[in-house]
C-alpha cells in the first residue's frame, strides 16, 4: 500500500524541536596530517594515528642502516625510530615512559615515532 500524499506532506512538515539542529551530525572522523620534511611528503591520517606506522605505510624511511637491521618493531625499546618534530609538538601525544628513558640526553624536540600519536598537523624530520 502506498502512503497517501497527505502522509508524506505530514512527514515533511516535521520541524526540529527547539534545541535540536536540523544539520546532520558531523562525522566522528577527524584527520591529522604529517609532513615529512626531508622526503617532501605530506600524509593525511586519522586522528590518533601512530607516526611510525604512517611513515611505513607511506614508504618514508625512518631508520638508519643499524635500525633497519635491528629495530624493536615499534615497542619503544630500541630508540632507532627517532624523529625531530619541527612544528606541531602540541599535536602529538605526550612522551611515554619509554621515550623519557631513551631520549634523556636528546633535545626536547626529539620523539620516538613508534610512541607518538598524531592528533593534528605536525612537521617532522626523519633521522635527525
Ligand atoms: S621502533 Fe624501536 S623504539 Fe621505535
Amino acid at each position: 500500500m502506498q502512503p497517501a500524499d497527505t502522509d508524506l506532506q505530514a512527514i515533511s512538515d516535521v520541524q526540529p524541536e527547539e534545541g535540536m539542529s536540523a544539520e546532520p551530525p558531523k562525522p566522528a572522523f577527524q584527520s591529522a596530517s604529517i609532513k615529512f620534511i626531508k622526503e617532501d611528503k605530506e600524509v593525511v591520517a586519522a586522528q590518533g594515528a601512530n607516526l611510525r606506522i604512517k611513515a611505513i605505510e607511506n614508504q618514508v624511511d625512518l631508520y638508519t642502516l643499524g635500525g633497519k637491521l635491528m629495530n624493536c618493531g615499534g615497542y619503544g625499546q630500541c630508540g632507532t625510530c627517532i624523529i625531530e618534530v619541527v612544528e606541531g609538538m602540541e599535536n602529538l601525544s605526550p612522551r611515554t615512559a619509554f621515550e623519557e628513558r631513551k631520549l634523556k640526553k636528546k633535545p626536547a624536540s626529539y620523539r620516538l615515532a613508534c610512541q607518538a600519536l598524531v592528533n593534528g598537523e605536525v612537521s617532522v624530520k626523519t633521522k635527525p
